[in-house]
């Protein structure tokens, strides 16, 4: 609604920006939990959010979810952007196939004429099976090219409704309750101070690599949303946040 707006949505963005020590925040009008014309504001505004932050020749890893597909929708360049190369964050995280970080980069390559690599790791693989796909070169190799992201765009979740819609078995939903796991990202979970309380076994990313990475962007929005968010930016390593009014307010409202 209008009347939110006389506050200005830069004062909030100011705010939220202050209180996590973040380069930036940007905040789009509505709430995507229950607007579908908000999330592909919020998909645009990431797109051109990610496009200010791409160069020349980057390597820009993107993990998977509803969101980033509306940001992977809305991207464009009027010239081709082929010095660049998209590839997943992690590997198989149990998304559906419109929603795996491995689909988003392809079509973020295709739309912008960038470059894209995939990296194809099975959910659910045994620790022996597991091991043993690291061992081989092809797949070393393009973790290692992950690792060497300079920028990383990231969804953020509530983590009961990640961890459901992932179908994790219920021992371990058991566990994330009771570790207090509130937020997800990039297949960790985080607690409401930030702290990482389980990880899901995949390739890709690890936390020390996003602790290293110049730009790291996180988008997410929708009221639901909000104490996941605030938990991701107690982690403290994004740079850039791209969200909506309805999570901003419940992020503002968090003491
Ligand atoms: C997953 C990402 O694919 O999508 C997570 O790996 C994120 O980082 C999640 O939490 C968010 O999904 P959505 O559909 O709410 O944007």
């Amino acid at each position: 609604p209008v009347f939110h707006h006389l506050f200005g949505l830069s004062e909030l963005e100011e705010k939220i920006r202050r209180r996590y020590g973040l380069q930036k925040v940007m905040i789009v009008p509505g709430d995507s939990d229950s607007s579908p014309r908000t999330k592909r504001e919020l998909g645009r505004m990431g797109a051109s959010a990610l496009l200010q932050a791409m160069g020349t020749d980057d390597v820009v890893a993107v993990t998977g979810g509803t969101t980033l597909a509306e940001v992977a929708s809305a991207m464009s360049s009027p010239v081709p952007l082929k010095g660049n190369l998209f590839v997943p964050a992690r590997g198989g995280l149990g998304e559906s196939l419109d929603y795996q970080a491995s689909t988003i980069a392809s079509t973020m390559a295709k739309r912008t004429g960038a470059q894209y690599r995939m990296l194809h790791v099975p959910d659910h693989l045994s620790r022996e099976a597991y091991e043993s796909l690291m061992q081989e070169p092809n797949v070393k190799e393009i973790v290692e090219v992950v690792r060497s992201a300079r920028i990383v765009l990231h969804g953020i979740g509530d983590a009961m409704t990640m961890a459901r819609r992932r179908k994790v078995e219920s021992s371990v939903v058991g566990e994330l309750l009771e570790e207090g796991a509130l937020a997800e990202a990039f297949g960790y979970y985080f607690d409401r101070n930030g702290a990482v309380v389980h990880k899901m076994q995949t390739a890709g990313l690890r936390l020390e690599d996003i602790m290293q990475t110049e730009m790291v962007i996180a988008i997410a929005g929708g009221q639901s949303k909000g104490e996941a968010i605030a938990a991701v930016m107690r982690f403290g390593h994004d740079d850039v946040l791209v969200t909506d009014e309805a999570a901003a307010l419940e992020i503002a409202a968090i003491s």
